[in-house]
């Protein structure tokens, strides 16, 4: 039922662009005009438990082939929801002057989504939102190939201009900061439950743009986590 929404606009395989020219663009920070047309899917309870910080931090170091095994959508929205939560503890000033981070999800071997599909995470509601398709292999949408087989990249993404209106140039280095510090989170997070992966700098600027209304400034892309099953 679930995989059934999900392939709505994901049926036939399109590159970005098809995808992008069939869904509400953007205005503003890109994300407003897009909301009431999505397509969403409720995330499970995220888990409370993983393995020990000791033992992540020992085992910790980055990887970039995976095994052919979905990312379960409970460890996804577990791994959003303690990335998002973190930024919301420690910078929670910036967060209420609106200077937010945003995390996409591109997935390849997601439980219950679509191959291809790239998602919003909404925070409050705990929910992925649908927002395009397109097969990040076929498209090579990283510099990597090997982030573009990855079963699962997060993306966090923030605006520049937002930061930079409110601390001048300096907005621009501690926006990056953040993107750092959340994408960090990620990491130990999935690792914690079982996961490798590699931060890397994330997808090509183009497919952002048409696909997910990234237009580099009113958000811009900070850093990216790629991963799977060992
Ligand atoms: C901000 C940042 C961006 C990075 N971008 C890439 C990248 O695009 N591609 C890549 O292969 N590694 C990238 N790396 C490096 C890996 O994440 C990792 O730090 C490096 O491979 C060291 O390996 P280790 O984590 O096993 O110590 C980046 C690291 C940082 C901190």
């Amino acid at each position: 039922m679930i995989r059934e929404n999900l392939q709505l606009g994901c049926k036939e395989k399109k590159g970005f662009a098809g995808v992008a020219a069939e869904l509400p663009r953007s205005s503003g920070n890109g994300n407003e005009d897009m909301m009431a047309s999505r397509h969403q899917i409720a995330l499970p309870v995220c888990h409370e438990q993983g393995k020990h910080l000791a033992d992540v931090l020992n085992a910790r170091v980055s990887v970039r082939k995976y095994a052919e095994v979905d990312v379960g959508l409970g460890d996804l929205g577990t791994i959003l929801r303690a990335a998002k939560k973190g930024d919301l503890n420690d910078w929670s000033k910036e967060n209420e002057l609106g200077v937010e981070l945003n995390f996409y999800v591109i997935a390849r071997n997601v439980e219950s989504l679509s191959r291809g599909q790239i998602c919003r995470y909404d925070s409050a509601a705990h929910k992925l939102e649908l927002i395009g398709c397109s097969d990040p292999q076929e498209e090579i949408c990283t510099l990597q190939e090997e982030f573009s087989c990855a079963p699962a990249i997060i993306a966090v993404c923030g605006s520049m201009a937002r930061s930079v209106a409110e601390y001048g140039a300096h907005g621009y280095r501690q926006i990056l900061t953040r993107g750092g510090a959340a994408v960090q989170r990620a990491a130990t997070v999935a690792i914690s439950l079982g996961y490798v992966g590699c931060i890397f700098a994330g997808l090509y600027q183009r497919p952002l743009r048409e696909v997910v209304g990234i237009d580099g400034y009113h958000e811009t892309q900070l850093l990216a986590y790629s991963f799977g099953r060992p």
